[in-house]
């Protein structure tokens, strides 16, 4: 497969795992018009700080579990008056530019550079992409070539789903070329190729519910298939109404879907329709909640919608609205995010947008969940200084409402980076706080949250998991031991118990028989 290369490049391929583990520390959270200082739990997240320390400290809670991720970063065109700086020149992006690539970033082109800011975020993307999740990036001429060249690297050239074309403008607007460029791009991935997507509202126009069905909306299908009599025998039966003992034969030339037992299940299903008039054949209950593998390819019809649902000036508008003034540049549009979404994050599904920008993803997972009585968690992250006064300022109106639009009720928190979990030498790093360490570790080895349950146990008991019981052996200023001692005070009975200390004075044939890890701080503590 070729490959792209530019200046840097090596020294970023693998940068998202030297960057430093940090905590979020909570801000606030604003729960259905309300500031308050506890969490809400909603799930709903917008992270203050540089997306690469921010995904990282992601990573423990949601490896794996974000379902669809939208990104719309800088697009590189050179700007350098925005709120934002689309030149990769912003100071932050400059400094960490230098630390990282060295000396050698000084003469990077700024293509260079914009490869050298993307490539480690999109791994760390990567890794947070749920196995049956897609990644949706907007991006314009300026890098669209190269970002597809690093996407097919990161997530693979055969999980590539299209670069759909949105229009942003309705007036043309002429490139050097004399071509108009009133268009952009949504480059696409699934995590794994022949993902299911969810289809649009057209999709599911011949369904409703007439009989109010458990199962939901449903429309009639076929229920012959075309092959012949002689083709399969099996199928060819007669079919009889259960109510009125009418007969029915598929014809010769098409038989039955199903052989007569799978008929019987189908027919005490309720899934048989017979007809009320006299020329009518039975058909098939079809749900739309099955309906997900009939679906056009995806892009039939993301193609033929995105181009066409929204322009740029849609989001203008509603900044407009909630601010009386024009405090974002170029933000998308509401309803070209909701219809990627839709597609792929149902209720429960976790939504990420790491430059989030004015919010608009927070606000189309909102509307989505508030359409459709789900429940879709948004987490955005965004560096600049607006994270608190636009970004959440817009999602608070969302919720609140503003202008004309109904609020869509919600809540969220509000998080800044916090301290690194590991010091330069390698050692825990203490400001973190003990609470803060002990649900890192619980997570690093269970992947679940550590509860704040009350417990029996001694205080360094975190938790029991999958009938292991995990220990945390660690006092700020002692060196702690594994011995006799320290298992006499532990009170969980498991089959088998992982225990963390300074060092350890069992023997290895007294752990095997009881079945006992011991696990050395800091040594063992997997790194993120
Ligand atoms: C094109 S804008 C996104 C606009 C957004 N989609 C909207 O509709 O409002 C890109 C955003 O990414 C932010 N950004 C750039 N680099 C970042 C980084 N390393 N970490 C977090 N945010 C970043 C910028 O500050 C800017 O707000």
């Amino acid at each position: 497969m070729p490959t792209l290369h530019w200046i840097g490049k090596e020294k970023v391929i693998n940068h998202h795992m030297d960057v430093p583990f940090k905590v979020l520390e909570h801000s606030y959270g604003f729960d259905n018009g309300t500031q308050t200082d506890q969490e809400t739990k909603s799930g709903n997240r917008i992270i203050h700080g540089d997306n690469l320390e921010a995904l990282k400290s992601l990573l423990p809670e949601y490896e794996g579990k974000v379902k669809c991720i939208y990104i719309d970063p800088p697009y590189n065109t050179g700007n350098e008056s925005w709120v934002y700086n689309d030149n990769v020149n912003d100071p932050k992006i400059k400094k960490w530019l230098g630390q990282v690539v060295g000396k050698e970033a000084e003469d990077l082109t700024r293509h260079d550079k914009w490869l050298c800011m993307m490539y480690p975020r999109l791994k760390l993307l990567h890794k947070l992409l749920a196995e049956d999740g897609a990644i949706f990036i907007s991006i314009d001429d300026n890098e669209q070539a190269n970002l597809k060249l690093i996407c097919d690297e990161i997530f693979g050239a055969n999980n590539y789903i299209s670069a759909f074309v949105w229009r942003r403008r309705a007036s043309s607007q002429m490139a050097q070329s004399k071509v108009s460029i009133d268009h952009e791009y949504v480059i696409s991935y699934f995590k794994k190729v022949g993902t299911k997507v969810l289809g649009t509202k057209k999709d599911y126009k011949n369904y409703s519910n007439p009989d109010d069905d458990l199962r939901g909306d449903w429309t009639l299908g076929d229920l012959t298939v075309g092959m012949t009599k002689d083709q399969r025998p099996n199928q060819f039966y007669e079919l009889i109404d259960p109510e009125t003992g009418s007969v029915y034969m598929a014809s010769p030339k098409r038989v039955w879907t199903f052989a007569p037992e799978t008929m019987k299940e189908k027919l005490a299903e309720n899934r048989v329709v017979f007809p009320k008039t006299k020329n009518g054949k039975p058909m098939m209950k079809r749900f739309s909640k099955e309906l997900k593998s009939d679906i056009d390819p995806i892009s039939t019809w993301i193609t033929k919608e995105a181009y066409s649902v929204g322009l740029n000036s849609e989001g203008t508008k509603i900044i407009q609205e909630i601010f009386g003034d024009k405090v974002f540049d170029y933000p998308k549009p509401i309803s070209l995010i909701q219809l990627l979404i839709s597609q792929i994050a149902k209720d429960n599904d976790i939504v990420l947008d790491s430059f989030a920008g004015s919010g608009t993803t927070a606000q189309a997972v909102l509307n989505l969940n508030k359409q459709d009585g789900s429940n879709r968690r948004f987490i955005l992250i965004e560096m600049e200084n607006y994270a608190d006064d636009i970004t959440t300022e817009r999602i608070k109106a969302a919720i609140k409402g503003y202008g004309t639009t109904k609020g869509t009720g919600g809540s969220f928190d509000f998080f800044e980076l916090g301290q690194p979990m590991f010091l330069e030498d390698g050692n825990l790093n203490e400001l973190v706080g003990i609470e803060k360490i002990r649900q890192y570790v619980y997570y690093t080895e269970t992947k679940t949250p550590l509860a704040e349950t009350k417990h029996k146990d001694n205080k360094h008991f975190l938790g029991k998991h999958n009938d292991t019981a995990y220990y945390f052996n660690y006092e700020q200023d002692e060196v702690t031991t594994l011995d006799h001692a320290f298992l006499a005070t532990m009170k969980t009975k498991a089959e088998q118990y992982v225990i963390y200390a300074d060092s350890c004075l069992l023997t290895k044939d007294f752990m095997t028989k009881h079945h006992i890890i011991f696990k050395k701080i800091p040594r063992d503590i997997t790194r993120f």
